[in-house]
């Protein structure tokens, strides 16, 4: 694994998670952890990883690896991926894949051509409550027409103007702000629960113009601090979003709304358990919004945690969409987001902030 950070933490819990909690016929080892400093000797020890290095090519070199998992900032996932898949590496990548879709569209061709499994890493899709809305609309419980997906992902940590300037404050590093970071789990799901837009409208802010740096100094922010869209979907509905980190009071906060023919679904990740289904074909006088608990043995994943009713969280959504990995790897079926699906949220992501330039409609 490359990076050892805050996804990097939530990585590592993750595959050892798969390793005791499913049952699938793969030994798991934690190989090889890679960072840039001399911390990631103690990372190694702290995350259970058997050893520590300092450069990511001495993972992608080493023939005892099978799997690659990349959760450095995102500049350099094009380069280590390319050389991982080149390496005959089944790759993870963590979000966004790229830096633009030209970048992600050669990151998706290699992997072509590699013929590795590639997952990428958005996470949400390994709600319970997600995976189930998903069954849901594909067993038309939503109707035939899909009129709305809304959905909005709310975090604060830059409302304050003193936050000093960070990696993903720099379009060089991060490619975008709030739209490659977060948006970019708003169009993952959209293209996941309802398919995806043809041409969006958008709208861009940053509001604090330059940060301090830690060191000393000042510099630029050159990304957008919050993003708004409206969107045609594929499907003939209407689809907008919305995603900042000024939202005062909103740690990470995502929630999303379906509207079809004959019925709704809501969810919000603050109560992540849960998924709220309304049927338009229930009888009139007991027509409301259910809530759903989605933690049953009959719910997805809900064989591989806790008896029914005891919740599982943020760090078990990494685990169960590793899980659909590895049971691929292991030769059986699963399904999770690839890099095609970087390459067609990108395209997404790339015409948002073209239209916030251009201040007109845009096609994907
Ligand atoms: N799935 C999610 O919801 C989610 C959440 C947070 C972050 N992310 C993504 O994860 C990635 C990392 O984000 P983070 O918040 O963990 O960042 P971070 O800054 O906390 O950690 C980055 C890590 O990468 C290491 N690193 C950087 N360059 C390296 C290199 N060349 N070689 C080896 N190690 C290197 C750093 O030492 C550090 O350990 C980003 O792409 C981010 O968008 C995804």
């Amino acid at each position: 694994m490359i990076g050892y950070r805050f996804m990097g933490k939530a990585h590592s819990n993750a595959w050892r998670q798969v390793g005791h909690f499913f049952d699938l016929p793969v030994d798991l080892r934690l190989r090889t952890v890679c960072g840039r400093s001399a911390e990631v000797e103690d990372a190694a020890k702290k995350l259970g990883w058997e050893r520590a290095v300092k450069d990511w090519r001495e993972v992608v070199e080493d023939p005892e690896i099978d799997v690659v998992d990349i959760c450095t900032p995102n500049d350099s996932h094009c380069e280590i991926a390319l050389a991982a898949m080149a390496a005959g590496k089944a790759v993870v990548c963590e979000k966004p894949l790229a830096l633009d879709a030209a970048q992600a569209r050669k990151m998706a061709d290699a992997a072509q051509t590699a013929g590795v499994p590639n997952l990428l890493c958005h996470n949400y899709r390994g709600i319970p409550a997600v995976a189930l809305a998903k069954q849901m609309v594909e067993e038309g419980l939503l109707g035939e027409t899909i009129y709305h997906f809304r959905a909005r992902y709310a975090q604060d940590w830059l409302a304050d103007p003193q936050f000093p300037f960070v990696w993903r404050l720099d379009a060089a590093v991060a490619g975008s702000g709030a739209n490659g970071d977060i948006n970019a789990h708003i169009i993952d799901l959209m293209r996941h629960l309802v398919g995806g837009v043809e041409e969006v409208s958008a709208t861009e802010r940053t509001f604090v113009k330059t940060r301090a740096k830690v060191g000393g100094g000042e510099a630029e922010v050159t990304v957008d601090d919050a993003v708004a869209w409206i969107g045609k979907l594929a499907g003939g509905g209407l689809a907008n979003g919305e995603a900042t980190r000024f939202a005062h009071g909103r740690k990470n906060q995502i929630s999303w709304e379906i509207n079809g023919s004959h019925g709704s679904l809501f969810f919000d990740f603050e109560d992540m358990n849960r998924l709220h289904f309304y049927d338009a074909g229930d009888p009139a006088n007991r027509r409301g919004f259910r809530d759903i608990l989605v933690t049953e043995r009959e719910h997805p994943y809900g064989n591989a945690w806790w008896p029914p009713g005891h919740i599982t969280g943020y760090e078990h959504t990494f685990a169960n969409l590793f899980s659909e990995f590895v049971s691929v790897l292991a030769g059986g079926r699963g399904s999770f987001p690839t890099f095609e699906d970087g390459w067609e949220n990108q395209k997404v992501l790339d015409a948002i902030r073209r239209s916030a330039q251009t201040r007109s409609w845009e096609k994907v």
